[in-house]
């Protein structure tokens, strides 16, 4: 039998412990991960009683690198300081596709991608790292989403669209052919992106128009 790999998830809170299911769906289909607990800064428990094992600080540490982890902080700037801190100290990421997602072969998703049940993703796609795809979603032709790209559920994507790093995209957000989402923008939900998002904005609407700077989002140096 195939050796499973031991697999930890960072953050507790309601997404990670749908990524846990994520993960035991995967199992169900093949075994794959020997699902170890979760790593939290705040947590001590689980609704569900899955074993919570320690904070960040006590995991970089105890240096536990034999572990892959997953980034399952659904705010794409929390997700990036968190994973950016675990790989400079050694750590390595899975990547959990569920069972009943479609894909071509002609998709690539990096390392630390959790893409959730029912998802399409059809030709020639390129994933960044630490992607969140949550349940429902599509994503069409030549699409090139960059790492920390967050997809709540039932989110489209048309192809050829491009995301810089960390666009986060809320429940119900569509994105017509062709359009470039700047780095760190939240676009709303139900929001209907049919031009170019600039840079570190919130835009919200149908047509989705910029109403404020998100505050969160790092500066342009930092990523
Ligand atoms: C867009 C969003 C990030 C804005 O949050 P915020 O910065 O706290 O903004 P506010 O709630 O102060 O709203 C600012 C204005 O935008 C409007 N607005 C907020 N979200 C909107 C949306 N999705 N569509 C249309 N208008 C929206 C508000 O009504 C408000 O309008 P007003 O100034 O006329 O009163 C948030 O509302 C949103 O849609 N988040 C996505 C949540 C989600 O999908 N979560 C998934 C979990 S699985």
């Amino acid at each position: 039998m195939k050796k499973l790999t031991p697999l930890a998830i960072v953050g507790a809170g309601g997404f990670g412990r749908e990524v846990a299911w994520l993960a035991e769906e995967i199992n169900q289909e093949t075994p794959t991960f020997d699902f170890v607990g979760f790593i939290d800064d705040e947590a001590s428990s689980t609704p569900e009683g899955y074993p919570v094992l320690g904070n960040t600080d006590r995991w970089i540490s105890d240096g536990r690198t034999d572990v892959r982890l997953v980034c399952a902080l659904g705010d794409a700037v929390t997700r990036w300081k968190v994973a950016t801190r675990l790989s400079q100290g050694g750590f390595s990421f899975a990547t959990l596709i569920h069972p009943t997602v479609k894909r071509s072969r002609h998709v690539r998703i990096a390392p630390g991608g959790m893409i959730c049940a029912d998802n399409i993703l059809t030709t020639n796609i390129d994933i960044g790292a630490h992607a969140l795809l949550n349940l429902d979603c599509t994503v069409g032709h030549d699409s090139r989403l960059a790492d920390y790209v967050s997809m709540m559920p039932g989110v489209h994507i048309s192809g050829d669209v491009t995301t810089d790093i960390g666009a986060y995209f809320g429940t119900g957000a569509v994105a017509i052919n062709g359009v470039r989402i700047g780095a760190w923008s939240v676009i709303g939900a139900g929001a209907v992106v049919s031009s170019d998002v600039p840079r570190g904005m919130i835009a919200v609407g149908v047509p989705a128009k910029p109403i404020k700077p998100n505050a969160r989002a790092p500066h342009e140096d930092a990523a």
